[in-house]
């Protein structure tokens, strides 16, 4: 498969709340990606498709990843961590030196591949998270 990462378009929001639905219990609506502005936002193409998506939210050298998954068909191939891994670097490029994010505590794929990415356990949220309700791990990654 020929992967490729553009900056995410409003074209993209249809396939992005299909696979959004499909990859989280408690999915953002589609609203939630037409009505606000993310000048952060990555689309990974698959032979032209849209498989997966990453939207950050920041203010200066710090983001925050808001939004993150791949299409559940094509999780478990490298995937996340080639958008993850690649989205990163361009912030990095543009100056950016701190990541935060949220996680669901049983989410032990995501936390694996933060950590992989240097990622580390910051905090908790107290049941942050609903249907199921959950706490949240906070995670960051500082880059001196
Ligand atoms: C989390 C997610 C983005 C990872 O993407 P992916 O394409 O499935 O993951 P990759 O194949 O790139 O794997 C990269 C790393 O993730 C972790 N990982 C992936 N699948 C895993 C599994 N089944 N069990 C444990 N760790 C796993 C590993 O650290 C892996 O590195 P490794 O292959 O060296 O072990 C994806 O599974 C997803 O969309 N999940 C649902 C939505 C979600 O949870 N988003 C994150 C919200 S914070």
């Amino acid at each position: 498969m020929e992967p490729r990462l553009r900056a995410t378009t409003d074209g993209d929001f249809e396939a992005i709340h299909a696979i959004e639905q499909k990859a989280f219990p408690n999915p953002w609506p589609m609203e939630a990606f037409t009505d606000f502005l993310f000048p952060w936002a990555w689309t990974l193409l698959l032979d032209d498709e849209v498989k997966g998506y990453i939207f950050y939210h920041g203010v200066e050298d710090e983001m925050v990843i808001i939004n993150f998954a791949i299409d559940p068909t094509c999780q478990g191939k490298g995937w996340g961590e080639f958008l993850l891994k690649n989205s990163m670097q361009l912030l990095q490029d543009g100056g950016v030196n701190r990541f935060f994010l949220d996680v669901r505590a049983s989410n032990f794929k995501a936390r694996s591949l933060y950590e992989k990415y240097g990622f580390i356990a910051v905090g908790t949220r107290k049941n942050y998270y609903s249907q199921p309700e959950e706490d949240a791990i906070v995670m960051g990654k500082i880059i001196q």
